[in-house]
């Protein structure tokens, strides 16, 4: 389990944000139990058809995406490392009579606990920022792959966290170097991407800067085959850079410049036989 200052830090501030973000609009839970889905438009068209599959999500958070997988036909289990997430998805599951597996734990400790090979394995949107090693991550992907098995993510485009996302201005500029360091980010803030105004106790936590590059990179060594990255000018997350508005597409764009950097990207890719 996690251990160091880092990932404790973390840990509390993610069992914190998971009590408040099953209450926040933007995750709309209601909705969720009145049977709306909560994936997004990107990943139903680039994963597909899951009926019949098996599904791994990683980081599942308090499982909403996992369910609606669910939902869609697949036979899923969810990880995540929030002791918080997963009893609010396990007590989603039971409500809603919705099937699922929910397992707490790391991402790197996860061979430790589960066994068995997938179909696929989804992670999606503000996962990677949170994990040290991205070649360690990679093999624990292709560990939980059946050969020929699909992995899919859909993330946060790491060039657009180099800009000031506490500008006051739409203006972009530079802040955070883009070749990733050995030491994380350290952040301090109030509230989270989902509820700006609810503070937490646990102000301070940290990210790595993973590049581009890097994960695809990280993903072939794995023994996996990129079959596309596809990049996009716009993004789920309206609190990434300054005065980003939602557009008709259901997508956050740049107020100023829409179009001309990558805000979010998708890979898929298969476990080579
Ligand atoms: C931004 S959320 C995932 C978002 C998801 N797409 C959603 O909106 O429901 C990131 C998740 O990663 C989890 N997490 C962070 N570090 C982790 C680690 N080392 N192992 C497992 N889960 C971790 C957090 O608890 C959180 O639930």
């Amino acid at each position: 389990m996690t251990t160091d200052r880092y990932g404790q830090a973390n840990l509390n501030l993610w069992n914190e944000w998971a009590i408040i973000h099953e209450k926040s609009a933007s995750y709309d839970v209601e909705g969720f139990k009145s049977g709306k889905l909560s994936l997004h438009q990107l990943e139903l068209e680039e994963v597909g058809d899951v009926s019949g599959k098996s599904l791994l999500h990683l980081q599942c958070h308090f499982g909403l995406d996992t369910l609606s997988w669910a939902r869609l036909g697949a036979t899923v289990t969810g990880i995540d490392f929030s002791d918080k997430a997963i009893e609010i998805a396990r007590r989603l599951s039971c409500e809603l009579d919705i099937p699922a597996t929910f397992i707490l734990s790391d991402v790197y400790g996860l061979p430790d606990v589960l066994d068995g090979q997938f179909d696929i394995v989804f992670t999606s949107y503000g996962v990677l920022c949170w994990l040290r090693d991205i070649g360690r991550w990679a093999h624990i992907v292709a560990h939980f792959l059946k050969p020929g098995g699909m992995f899919y993510i859909a993330e946060l485009h790491p060039f657009a966290y180099v800009f000031d996302d506490e500008a006051d201005t739409p203006e972009l500029k530079v802040r955070y170097p883009y070749f990733g360091q050995s030491e994380p980010l350290e952040f301090e803030g109030d509230g989270s991407y989902a509820e700006p105004e609810t503070p937490v106790s646990q102000r301070v936590h940290y990210e790595w800067d993973h590049r581009l590059g890097e994960i695809v990179t990280a993903l072939i060594d794995a023994g996996l085959r990129i079959e596309f990255l596809h990049e996009f000018p716009y993004t789920v997350d309206g609190s990434m850079l300054p005065s980003m508005q939602l557009g008709d597409d259901g997508y956050y764009h740049l107020s100023e410049g829409d179009g001309i950097i990558p805000l979010m990207y998708s890979i898929k890719a298969q476990k080579l036989a």
